[in-house]
């Protein structure tokens, strides 16, 4: 096969997916989620139930994973399971969290293990949650034990997932527990207790296991001006500025966000990130908003154009446009930090798989132009395996290469997994499989092929 008919991946770049604890186990009691769902914070009115019922059966969809010839595979871990009350550790939860991390060894998937993915015990978001003055040392407490128990098993770990998705839907859109509205300081204060946390579970990390790989997931939107003016580009900006920009700058001791209680103490996190982990769905237009102070004055625009997932519930595109091509951006913006990149969520809600096999298709085009540029990206982590509880929205948007109904649990893949399958069995894609899964964008993915467009 003619090179310019294969994109060639180097040898152990990881393929994987990601997955998260709450969204996959079930019965995931004593959690600020758990309380959410039972005060009727579920839009759909959903309850997350047994979820994928990965508490009793994850191997089931291990052995999916390993027939995908998937390499790697991220899922978080539950604090509320490990720390059920303040200070007492659960045996059984962390033999649990073993046997999974063995099954994945066993067959021969790499685990990324994240330590924060949104949910927490009831006990600490009673006192607080990140806002607490004793959150560093209740998560820094958690993380030395499980990476303790834990740290024979893996050795990639993710400490908290999207601190600023977490600030944004609790604090300022209220979409997430503990549901405030426009609580833009607090969002400030919390990002900076959730860097210090980090940057503490990052030490404790390497004290306990000298080769562990740490860093977060950070989540990217591409915000653009709306119209071509100074205004608008000042809350694409602010927006930027405040969501896809705020950890990222604490941790590489750049700056710390305005009336950030943490000024003083960057110097404790600074360069707490051995890889740049990345969150990335979509784009959105942004204009300037003089009467929303609450949002910094950043109003959102539903997509001119471009592509868009299913909508939600409420009639809205998720993610705005989605926009895999916006890994470029976002690689090519921070490469001076000089640190290896993860892409550790990429991925689109689509009950019919209209879009998600162009989402992979362009999201690997893009990742492998940028390692051929001298880029170091190391893996792709597609969200998600399976059809898994979405948060807010229940089980209403899907975001599976494979599909699952939550009520007879049966499992069905979606093209999709079986064209990201041949990707991740070849270490490339080639012309043939795009001519396949996607055959409207061959000239898209290999421009020097003879096909009609
Ligand atoms: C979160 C996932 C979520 C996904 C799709 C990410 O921001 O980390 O938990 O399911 O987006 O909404």
């Amino acid at each position: 096969m003619p090179v310019s008919e294969r994109l060639q991946f180097p040898s152990g770049f990881l393929w994987g997916v990601s997955t998260s604890a709450y969204q996959v186990e079930g019965n995931s009691i004593n959690t600020n989620w758990y309380e959410f769902e039972k005060a009727g914070g579920i839009k759909t009115g959903d309850r997350s139930g047994i979820a994928c019922n990965w508490w009793n059966r994850a191997e089931d969809d291990f052995d999916i994973a390993q027939t995908m010839g998937l390499n790697s595979l991220r899922l978080s871990v539950s604090w509320a399971r490990i720390e059920p009350e303040e200070g007492i550790f659960n045996a059984i939860a962390i033999q649990r969290y073993r046997r999974m991390l063995n099954e994945l060894l066993a067959r021969n998937i790499r685990p990324v293990v994240c330590l924060h993915h949104f949910t927490h015990p009831l006990w600490f978001e009673q006192k607080g949650a990140f806002l607490s003055p004793q959150c560093v040392g209740d998560f820094t407490r958690f993380v030395k034990f499980t990476v303790a128990e834990l740290g024979d098993l893996c050795s990639d770990w993710i400490t908290i997932n999207e601190p600023n998705v977490y600030g944004v839907e609790g604090y300022i859109d209220g979409n997430h527990p503990p549901a405030r509205k426009g609580q833009i300081l607090e969002y400030f204060k919390l990002l900076g207790n959730m860097a210090l946390c980090h940057g503490s579970a990052y030490h404790i990390i390497h004290g306990l296991q000298k080769e562990a790989r740490v860093g977060f997931a950070n989540h990217f939107i591409i915000f653009t001006e709306a119209h071509h003016e100074i205004f608008d580009r000042l809350a694409a900006r602010i927006a930027s500025d405040s969501f896809n920009n705020a950890f990222i700058n604490m941790i590489s001791g750049k700056r710390a966000l305005p009336f950030s209680n943490i000024r003083s103490r960057l110097s404790e996190i600074n360069n707490t990130w051995d890889f740049i982990g990345v969150n990335i769905y979509g784009g959105v237009d942004v204009a300037f908003d003089i009467t929303r102070p609450e949002t910094g004055f950043v109003r959102r625009l539903n997509p001119r154009n471009g592509r868009t997932g299913d909508l939600d519930e409420a009639g809205n595109p998720m993610f705005g446009e989605i926009y895999p091509q916006g890994i470029e951006i976002v690689v090519k913006k921070l490469a001076h930090h000089q640190k290896p990149f993860i892409i550790l969520e990429n991925g689109v809600p689509d009950r019919e798989d209209r879009l998600r096999p162009w989402v992979i298709a362009t999201a690997v085009k893009t990742i492998h132009k940028l390692i051929q540029s001298g880029y170091p990206v190391l893996g792709y982590f597609h969200w998600t395996l399976i059809d898994n509880f979405e948060w807010a929205h229940g089980y209403y948007m899907k975001f599976g290469l494979v599909e699952m109904d939550p009520v007879t649990q049966e499992r069905r893949p979606r093209l999709s997994a079986g064209f990201y399958s041949e990707i991740a069995h070849n270490n490339c894609l080639t012309l043939d499989m795009v001519r396949r899964y996607v055959p409207e964008y061959v000239n898209d993915i290999f421009p020097d092929s003879a096909d009609e467009r």
